[in-house]
């Protein structure tokens, strides 16, 4: 799949201009977003130099946000390809832009990735990105965070990972999807509904869903190793994968 394939503008409509209504209708994601945050800040902690970020799929800035307000010691370059996003995340970020904390690329993970020297950065962190590409793009993806990253450099991911029992997952799916009916009819937003069920669509597709173990088995296949899932919530789980010191690779 080239990447021009895999743009499918999920982000460039309703969903992209109401979604400050995740909030209510997914309070675990913002979780998910601080919790990344608090991730790389135990990193940052004891860096000697600030920590080169590269933030994949930063959206409006609500994991960006997390990320930079959690420690000083570091700086972000973050990537989004859907405008109708990144711009409201570089309003909403404008003050650590004009202090040079935060940098935007408005191209595609993939392609922003092949751009970035091998073995230049610290920390490859996202939140509810990866889950959106299909299995093959998202390999590719890895693979090139893997190759990014310096020996000793972490992935960092907050993102719906679903759960190996598929019965078990689709319960929880169906709670969520009748979640977002309470909110947004309460809220009379029909249209954000009927997008939202849509994209839902996309992600339990067996073309992209990113269920636990063969998630975890695509890291450790790319060369990624100490890889854990931990903080699991329902669907949504935090999964943090080393990249070999020199001498393991
Ligand atoms: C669900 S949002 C998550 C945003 C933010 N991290 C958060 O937690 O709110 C996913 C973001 O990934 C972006 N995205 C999807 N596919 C992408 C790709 N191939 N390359 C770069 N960004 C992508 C979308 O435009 C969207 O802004």
């Amino acid at each position: 799949m080239t990447t021009e394939q895999n743009y499918d503008a999920l982000f460039a409509g309703v969903i992209g201009q109401e979604y400050q209504l995740l909030k209510l209708l997914s309070p675990l994601s913002a979780q998910m977003s601080h919790l990344v945050g608090c991730t790389v800040a135990t990193h940052a902690a004891i860096a000697e130099q600030p920590l080169q970020v590269v933030e994949l799929g930063g959206g409006t800035g609500i994991t960006t946000l997390a990320i930079l307000s959690q420690h000083d010691n570091l700086t972000v370059l973050s990537i989004d390809n859907e405008p109708v996003m990144q711009n409201q995340a570089k309003q909403h970020l404008h003050a650590w832009f004009a202090q040079q904390k935060v940098t935007f690329c408005g191209d595609d993970a993939l392609t922003a990735l092949r751009a970035i020297p091998t073995a230049s950065v610290d920390v490859v962190a996202s939140a509810y990105t990866l889950h959106n590409f299909s299995d093959d793009y998202r390999a590719l993806v890895i693979t090139e965070s893997l190759r990014i990253l310096k020996a000793g450099g972490h992935f960092i991911n907050g993102d719906r990972y679903a759960l190996d029992e598929v019965s078990r997952h689709t319960r929880l799916i169906q709670e969520e999807v009748s979640g977002y009916f309470k909110v947004l009819i309460g809220l009379q937003k029909l249209d954000v509904l009927e997008h939202w069920i849509v994209h839902l669509f996309s992600d339990e597709s067996a073309n992209h869903i990113m269920r636990e173990t063969s998630a975890l088995a695509q890291l450790k296949a790319a060369g990624f190793v100490d890889i854990k899932l931990s903080h699991r919530q329902q669907v949504n789980a935090l999964v943090t994968a080393v990249k070999p010191a020199l001498d393991m690779l």
